[in-house]
């Protein structure tokens, strides 16, 4: 009898459009695809979504940098955003934007709706304001030390060391990222979610059994010091949606960016017939939704986003499930170290399917941080998947081939064997089901553990030789491929990629869950081919090298540009070309005392100086006469370049040249040291 497929929505926590995809991110869209991929093969109606987090200053502060409007900024980043995530086959249904209609309308609907009953409210607070530009200054336009750690340079909403999370008004010794001023307090009306009158709701959603334990445990910290009202309003400047009824004020990103994923469902709803967006979102819905996020943003999905789903009269998450941090060789991915790998460079060097399976290896359904060492990456790959899977299937495919005309036996061997494969389906089933990837790898590891095994003991390449065995070997290498297929059932989630190059070798069409229950006979195979290199460390550690060099090449990119005013001397004579240090050690500038300067007759613009290099003369002619009474400068330090070639002039030999700054006229100036220094003291 066929059961009724449910219907589950599934999403990913949205990535800020503000930067590359990287192995940290990675984790959490491998975990939900690999757990869509399960669903889907299992018969489920399964509809996974995605998009990218466009909106708030971040986002704008960036467009700005790169001299590109917000619209061209999400634009050029969505495009990397899907490349990489198709790069590593994370197959969404769709992947959108929060800046869309759909995601403009929801936002404000579901505003409305809780403003209508009593869920929105407005305050008067006190906000940073930077005096000199006249303006209030978002969280990302005010800087300072965190009131937590003390940690400088911390944006005006959380602190990036100690993570804690704050009001700008509490950062110390604040100053206004745009203008550099000491920004003041200064009142203005704000909107707020009124989270408090969720409290009640909150504390029996929370509990109600389908949180992971340390997730309910955090939400119930925050539920018993107290909810507090939540801003969720923006003043202008602000990328993201105005809030009706407010010119110049925006939603703060965090309100619309949850709604996304609604927003992101609703745009596949309009382009696909069997899909209702109101079964999936009405209150009470049957169907199914599942958050997977990571642990930095709990509050907002335990908390805010079921608030305001009530608030508006939608459905709550049937679960929110979070991960933990990526840690590479132990330690948090450094740029320095080159382990703060993007999905791009990963991808230039090696497969996607060995992240793929190293991760879904470490993933468990509770939160802890996830380890990549990538010396462990390469030997576990390496030892699982090429020397144990692949294995079974390419140490049969050659007799199968050569010998039998590629085509299976009409038995099968081990029926036991066959029966022992179908029935771990159920428990590797529920692994999955309950998101411990690392159990159900583990347990089809050990069946293919098996499989060798077998082949081992039935030591076909012993008995191919041998008169009268040849069907013995036929199925024994037959009974090795059913198991292989009965394994890369198992392993699609995980393995995309493999599994169907396996489906084009079994010559079959594609796999799914409950094909377990069938074995291959007097079935034609295709030509084997190799399904999977092994990972050489050569490659990982270009892929870190890489990483490295382009760190140090964004963080030059990165540095501060300074908006040069046009007047300023840097202007007028911009930097000359640079010059190797050993260029400038062959200057040997001097401290000298000038102890005649005169006129000189005939001369326009020269004064002929007299210097004390602490022991010898020197005569230089310097043009420095429009500036400087020779009297004036009688008894003066200054610097001279000393080992300058002695250069000829009209009126005599110039032995070296003194250090002036200035464009000329009157504006020229000598470099005088500081007290203490002496003629013949090099400068260096
Ligand atoms: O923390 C982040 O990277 C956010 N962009 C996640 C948003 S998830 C959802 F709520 F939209
Ligand atoms: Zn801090």
């Amino acid at each position: 009898m066929s059961r009724t497929p449910r219907d589950i929505l599934v999403t990913s926590a949205l990535p800020y459009a503000n930067g590359p995809i990287h192995l940290g991110h990675m984790l959490e869209y491998i975990q939900t695809d690999i757990w869509v991929r399960y669903q889907k093969i299992r018969g489920e109606n399964c509809t996974y979504v995605c998009a990218d987090d466009a909106h708030g200053a971040a986002i704008m502060l960036k467009a700005e940098q790169l001299g590109l409007t917000p619209e061209q900024q999400i634009a050029n980043v969505q495009k990397e955003h899907e490349r990489d995530f198709a790069g590593f086959n994370v197959a969404f249904d769709n992947f959108h934007t929060t800046h869309s209609e759909e995601n403009r309308e929801l936002s404000s609907l579901i505003y409305q709706k809780n403003k209508d009953k009593g869920y929105i409210v407005d305050r008067e607070i006190t906000q940073l304001y930077d005096p000199e530009k006249e303006m209030f200054l978002a969280d990302r336009f005010v800087k300072g030390e965190c009131p937590k750690c003390g940690a400088a340079d911390q944006y005006g909403d959380n602190c990036e060391v100690c993570s804690a999370t704050y009001a700008a008004t509490e950062l110390k010794n604040p100053y206004s990222t745009i203008s550099g001023s000491t920004p003041i307090e200064k009142p203005t009306t704000q909107l707020f979610f009124d989270l408090p009158q969720f409290q009640d709701m909150l504390k029996e959603w929370t509990r109600s059994g389908t949180l992971q334990e340390g997730m309910a445990n955090k939400l119930s910290e925050w539920l018993e010091a107290g909810l507090q009202q939540w801003d969720i309003s923006r003043e202008a400047p602000y990328f993201g949606f105005e809030i009706p009824g407010y010119p110049g004020k925006y939603f703060y990103v965090w309100l619309d960016a949850p709604i996304g994923y609604m927003a992101s469902f609703k745009n596949l709803c309009d382009r696909q017939e069997d899909l209702d967006f109101d079964h999936y979102w009405k209150k009470d819905s049957s169907a199914e939704l599942y958050h997977f996020i990571g642990k930095d943003i709990i509050n907002f999905h335990g908390l805010f986003w079921p608030a305001m789903l009530t608030g508006a009269g939608y459905r709550t998450p049937t679960g929110v499930y979070s991960h933990g941090f990526v840690t590479v060789n132990g330690e948090k991915m450094s740029k320095s170290r080159g382990t703060f790998i993007k999905a791009e460079t990963y991808l230039q060097h090696l497969n996607p399917e060995y992240l793929r399976y190293y991760y879904g290896v470490k993933l468990s359904n509770r939160i802890d941080d996830i380890d990549l060492n990538l010396e462990d990456f390469a030997q576990r790959v390496n030892s699982d998947l090429v020397n144990k899977l692949v294995n079974i299937a390419s140490r049969c495919a050659g007799f199968i081939k050569k010998k039998f005309d590629n085509t299976l036996s009409e038995n099968i061997a081990d029926p036991d064997l066959v029966q022992e494969f179908q029935n771990s389906g159920d428990v590797i089933a529920e692994f999955y089901e309950n998101r411990e990837f690392g159990q159900a790898l583990r347990t089809i590891m050990s069946l293919a553990d098996k499989a060798n095994q077998y082949i081992d003991e039935q030591k076909p390449w012993v008995y191919i030789k041998e008169e009268g065995k040849q069907e013995q070997v036929k199925d024994t290498c037959s009974m090795g491929i059913n198991l292989f297929r009965i394994l890369m059932i198992y392993m699609k989630p995980v393995l995309p990629v493999m599994a169907a190059d396996a489906e084009v070798f079994l010559n079959i069409e594609p796999l799914s869950w409950d094909d377990k229950n069938h074995v291959l006979t007097n079935h034609e195979v295709k030509k084997f081919k190799p399904l999977m290199q092994r990972v050489e460390m050569d490659k990982v550690n270009a892929m870190v090298e890489q990483s490295k060099a382009e760190a140090e090449a964004a963080a030059l990119l990165n540095k501060p540009k300074v908006t040069i005013d046009p007047n300023s001397p840097l202007a007028q004579e911009p930097i000359a070309d640079e010059i190797s240090f050993d260029d400038f050690a062959k200057i040997d500038l001097r401290i000298v005392k000038i102890v005649k300067a005169e006129h000189v007759k005939k001369a326009n613009k020269l004064l002929q100086l007299t210097l004390d290099l602490g022991g010898e003369e020197r005569n230089v002619f310097a043009g420095i006469k429009s500036a400087y009474n020779p009297e004036d400068l009688e008894g003066k330090l200054t610097v001279m370049v000393a080992n300058l070639a002695p250069r000829k002039m009209k009126f005599g030999m110039s032995e070296g040249m003194v250090l002036a700054a200035g464009p000329g006229e009157e504006d020229i100036y000598i470099l005088s040291p500081d007290s203490g220094a002496v003629p013949g003291m090099r400068v260096k």
